[in-house]
């Protein structure tokens, strides 16, 4: 899915709130011409039954944004809580009742020709309406890239910098003109890294086994989240040890996962169905728990939840009136 935002939509831009139609950068912006930005994504997600919109480990993603902004030594003063606050603050100036996805941005901000970075930062945050990003309830075909992961010597894959994302979009691009739905990228010793914009896992013979982040593949959220849902409710055993190509011509099950989206199956490889071309049981699983821990079902995972219009602590509060109450 492409999402093309509303001009009306209010975004944070130069420390203010102002309508996405007035927060414009310049032509000769540094970040502009040499990819040095590092950016976010953060889902939100709808409950009908709830009426609340609950953003999805925003702490952590707003830590990981500021570790990798010091990568690119780009300053983003606000600290995790405050940039939190901004995005609840956003979402609530919107209006937003539906599912969504938050895009903060950090960029050199100088308006001067010459590669070589100074002080001047800026950042700003978006949120707006979003939907499935790829169309992946029936699974997926995902196709192996002929372009190489970046390696972490060149431009750290794990810390989400603009002009790394070449790579992904020239994978994204070959694999859709090419009939695929997504790219699966190997790394230049030719083991599998990462899908271009997601994480890849794999299952065999009952394990959960995805690349080791030493295999160039961003350190995802939702990598994490899965792996302690499949520990934690599924009893599984989740590996991290490096896979081979044709391993995934001969697995179980495949599955990519990341913020855009979610826990994805994927059924076909390089036109090979995997195992029988039908989503696989885990797979399912795991989809199934992923879907309602983040849509606030679980009170286990009430920790990874932050609700836009209500706070979880009074629920929690009115649950345990209400045990009380039972007990009594
Ligand atoms: C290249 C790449 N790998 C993996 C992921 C998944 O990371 P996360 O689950 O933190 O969104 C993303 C998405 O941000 C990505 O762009």
């Amino acid at each position: 899915m492409k999402a093309d935002a509303d001009q009306n939509l209010i975004v944070y831009f130069g420390g203010q709130y102002v309508p996405l139609r007035e927060a414009r950068v310049g032509i000769l912006t540094h970040a502009l011409h040499y990819g040095t930005g590092v950016f976010e994504g953060i889902r939100a997600y709808w409950d009908e039954a709830q009426q609340e919109l609950f953003v999805l480990r925003p702490m952590e993603h707003y830590e990981r944004w500021k570790q990798n902004c010091g990568v690119l030594r780009i300053k983003v003063p606000p600290s995790p809580a405050e940039l939190c606050e901004i995005t609840l603050e956003l979402m609530r100036r919107n209006s937003l009742h539906t599912d969504a996805y938050v895009r903060p941005l950090a960029y050199k901000s100088a308006e001067r020709v010459g590669v070589c970075t100074d002080d001047q930062d800026a950042f700003a945050v978006i949120a707006m309406p979003f939907g499935a990003y790829l169309p992946s309830d029936q699974g997926l075909h995902a196709g192996v890239s002929s372009w190489r992961r970046i390696e972490d010597n060149a431009i750290p894959p794990r810390a989400k910098i603009c002009g790394a994302y070449v790579n992904s979009a020239l994978a994204s691009d070959e694999a859709r003109q090419s009939g695929f739905d997504e790219a699966i990228l190997l790394n230049e010793r030719g083991q599998v890294a990462e899908g271009a914009t997601c994480n890849l896992f794999m299952v065999r013979k009952g394990n959960l086994i995805t690349p080791p982040m030493t295999e160039n593949a961003l350190e995802g959220i939702t990598r994490d989240s899965v792996m302690e849902l499949a520990r934690r409710e599924l009893g599984l055993q989740v590996v991290e040890r490096p896979i081979g190509r044709s391993e995934l011509y001969v697995c179980d099950e495949l599955f990519f996962t990341g913020t855009a989206v979610g826990v994805a199956p994927v059924v076909r490889v390089d036109h090979r169905a995997v195992r029988d071309g039908a989503i696989g049981p885990l797979t399912r699983e795991i989809r199934q728990l992923y879907f309602d821990a983040s849509h606030g079902h679980v009170p286990d995972y009430f920790k990874w939840l932050v609700p836009v219009y209500k706070s979880l602590k009074s629920q929690r509060q009115d649950e345990g009136a209400l045990l009380k109450a039972n007990a009594s």
